[in-house]
């Protein structure tokens, strides 16, 4: 057993529970339903979702819950245990919401535009994805919201539309030019294994992560460096891919080869783009490796995945590269900073027996070099969003 306080994912019964109450108490009504979306981790493929490439995330334990009650007028009204400001508005302000109120009003809106008739909503949002820690927060938000307020519509739900319209949410109105992977593992993950995205070909399929059977936990480090994805280093990483393209006269990365890459002579440009296409095929690679169990292999991918985020992406910071070479020299199989970069989460894959002397490890180190405190967590790999009361 370990000692480490690590952050909860919650009961989800508990969740449910405080969700509801706090709803009837704000609206003064019972929910028609409670929807939950977990968060996400992702072991490897790092900004490939935006240039047709591969990835492989997890769903998270830790999820956001979100709460629906259909209104007799056009007004929404959106509120969070977890945020001091409740949002209300008309059909015509929801793609102006602003700050944490425009993932979610974002996503009203854009199921208006997808055709689905969305009267007036109440909604109120609770959950445990650590906010800002790179772990898709705004991704369990939208997805919850979305199946809520779809499933309380009363029209068939269908995922894609569900993904795409969270998407359009993100992009359009909260402002963030993210890829996609976030809304599509929410929305189509299974429990015990990772999920296989495949963006060029718009397909996805579960590859299986027996990690209790291989003695391994994936640890998750909280590095509390804030990262923000309508900040301008994502926006300026995904222009430089684009430019990687044009250059090489191809649609998208993913048709690149790496020989052709090598060959660019601008120096920033062709580091981006060998980041990307080296980063697609080690997707590929860890697929194969985790197929046949080999985990000093898939450790040995998470390295040179780190080190090419590192010196090619330059998506790391002092924090991520203090976490991930301290896990590894505390024990970890291999560790590789995950999701936007610039702060955020890493992930380790560390035997069972090990997880705490990592930890503490990584802590320390921290002390050492002046950062603050990280925090914690442990990733089984979770569902996908779901309906979850009343009880389907
Ligand atoms: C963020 C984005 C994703 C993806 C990752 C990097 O999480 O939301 O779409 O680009 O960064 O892999």
């Amino acid at each position: 057993m370990s000692s480490t306080p690590f952050v909860a994912a919650g009961e989800p019964s508990d969740l449910v529970e405080e969700v509801r109450a706090a709803f009837a108490e704000t609206y003064g009504v019972e929910p028609a339903l409670v929807t939950r979306a977990p968060g996400r981790v992702n072991l490897i493929g790092e900004h490939t979702d935006y240039n047709r490439g591969l990835v492989l995330p997890v769903a998270l334990p830790h999820a956001t819950f979100a709460a629906v009650a259909l209104r007799d007028d056009d007004q929404v009204r959106i509120g969070s245990l977890e945020q001091d400001e409740p949002w209300t508005g008309g059909p015509d302000a929801l793609s102006s919401a602003t700050g944490w109120a425009a993932y979610a009003a974002g996503v009203v809106w854009a199921l208006g535009e997808a055709g689905i008739p969305v009267p007036g909503v109440d909604l109120l949002v609770h959950g445990t994805v650590p906010l800002g820690a790179g772990l898709s927060s705004s991704a369990a938000l939208e997805c919850s919201v979305a199946l809520a307020v779809c499933a309380a519509v009363g029209v068939p739900v269908d995922r894609q539309l569900l993904i795409d319209a969270c998407i359009r949410a993100e992009t359009e109105v909260a402002g963030a030019p993210t890829g996609g992977m976030d809304q599509t593992v929410s929305l189509r993950a299974s429990s015990g294994a990772a999920l296989l995205i495949d963006f060029d070909e718009g397909t996805s399929e579960p590859v299986a992560l027996p990690l209790e059977e291989a003695g391994l936990a994936l640890l998750v480090t909280d590095t509390r460096v804030k990262h923000a994805l309508v900040d301008g280093g994502y926006a300026e990483r995904r222009a430089d891919c684009e430019a990687a393209a044009d250059a090489l006269g191809v649609p998208s990365l993913r048709q690149a080869t790496l020989s052709s890459v090598s060959a660019m002579t601008d120096d920033r440009v062709r580091r981006r783009a060998t980041h990307i296409v080296t980063e697609i095929e080690r997707v590929r690679e860890t697929v194969t490796a985790l197929a046949a169990q080999d985990w000093d292999e898939v450790g040995r991918i998470f390295r040179a995945s780190h080190a090419s985020m590192r010196d090619d992406f330059e998506i790391s910071c002092a924090e991520l590269d203090v976490a991930v070479a301290t896990a590894v020299e505390a024990g970890a199989v291999g560790a590789r900073m995950t999701g936007g970069g610039f702060g955020g989460s890493s992930i380790a894959l560390v035997p069972v027996d090990r997880v705490d002397a990592v930890v503490r490890a990584i802590d320390v180190a921290f002390v050492a070099a002046g950062f603050g405190p990280p925090a914690h967590l442990l990733a089984s790999p979770g569902p996908a969003a779901e309906l979850v009361w009343p009880a389907p």
